[in-house]
């Protein structure tokens, strides 16, 4: 048994196909669907926690199809959802508790049990108010362990979170991959799920574009990422195997076949429109430059979206 399975998931809100003909296997592993605000990740998690009926296609999760099945689903997975869900006005205790008797799971161990493994033993009965960002996400993820999930759905689990927030909850996902559980999570941040991830789907405009490893996905487009920062924004010049992917301000990204043997000539073209260039970074290429190569590729006409782009490399420093 697959712990999920989609096929031909589709999900329309009038004429807006939001999620589109999705096929999907996903199993004992972190699973990261990442694309950009609106692409139809929330609309896909809701589909396979069962809480919103697909237009077309079906989906398994755990053996039990989510919408024949949907109570037997409901009892082997949790869903975290994007926006906070804890009360304020309890302790972290007695948020927990109140899961515990929702999901009918009697006895103090398992709660006390899910707050030491979220680190918030010490806090435990303290008022959620007082919580940080971070410290609320941990308790989030505590409710939803509660009653032993098979899988664990995460609609943008580190949205908002600092540095330290965001690494916490990253290695917790880890730890519970590796006892065995099943993990769904959704992310606009394309560095984390690099990171996090063993394998991400690639979703733009409701269709799956992709689906691999991200050192598999990094490795197929090839290449080097190039950034340049400059005096002002860089006017196009035309270099052949270099191309610009992507420009805010004074920072210019560019995706180079291969950067020593084209840079100099980007240099040049630029020198001779009066450009100064200030900075000069190349690396590999990220999940970002996978994102566009493939989002910019099923999107005839070039319809570049500059917003999800400034996102992304604003995330990056
Ligand atoms: N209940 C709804 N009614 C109408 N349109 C919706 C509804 N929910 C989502 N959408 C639209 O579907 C698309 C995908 O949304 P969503 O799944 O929330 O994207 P994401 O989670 O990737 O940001 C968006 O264009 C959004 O506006
Ligand atoms: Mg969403």
């Amino acid at each position: 048994m697959v712990a999920i399975e989609a096929d031909g998931l589709t999900r329309r809100f009038g004429d807006l196909l939001a999620v589109d003909d999705l096929d999907l296997a996903v199993d004992r592993e972190v699973f990261g669907l990442l694309g950009p605000n609106g692409s139809g990740k929330t609309t896909t998690v809701l589909m396979l926690t069962t809480l919103l009926r697909p237009s077309a296609g079906t989906a398994r999760v755990s053996g039990h199809d989510v919408v024949r099945e949907a109570a037997r689903v409901r009892e082997r997975i949790s869903y975290v959802p994007q926006d906070m869900a804890v009360d304020i006005k309890l302790t972290g205790r007695e948020n927990v508790r109140f899961y515990a008797a929702l999901y009918g799971v009697a006895g103090r161990d398992r709660v006390d049990e899910v707050l030491g493994l979220m680190d918030l033993a010490d806090r435990a009965d303290d008022l959620t108010g007082t919580y940080s960002g971070g410290m609320r996400r941990r308790l989030e993820l505590a409710q939803a362990l509660v009653h032993e999930p098979e899988v664990l759905f995460l609609d943008e689990p580190t949205l908002g979170l600092d540095v330290a927030g965001r690494r916490a909850i990253w290695d917790h996902i880890a730890d519970l991959r590796r006892g065995g559980m099943t993990i769904f999570v959704t992310t606009h941040y394309m560095d984390e799920a690099d990171q996090a991830c063993d394998r991400v789907g690639v979703i733009a405009r409701g269709r799956l574009v992709a689906i691999d490893a991200p050192a598999a996905l990094r490795r197929r487009i090839g290449g080097e990422r190039v950034v340049l920062r400059t005096d002002r924004p860089a006017p196009p010049v035309a270099v052949g195997g270099i191309r610009l992917v992507g420009r805010e301000g004074d920072r210019s990204v560019y995706h180079a076949d291969d950067a020593a043997a084209e840079v100099p000539a980007l240099l040049a073209a630029l020198s001779e429109e009066g450009v100064v260039v200030r900075g000069l970074e190349v690396s590999s290429p990220t999940l970002d430059d996978v994102f566009l190569a493939l989002a910019g590729r099923q999107d005839e006409g070039g319809g570049f979206d500059y917003r999800s782009f400034r996102n992304m490399i604003r995330r990056r420093h």
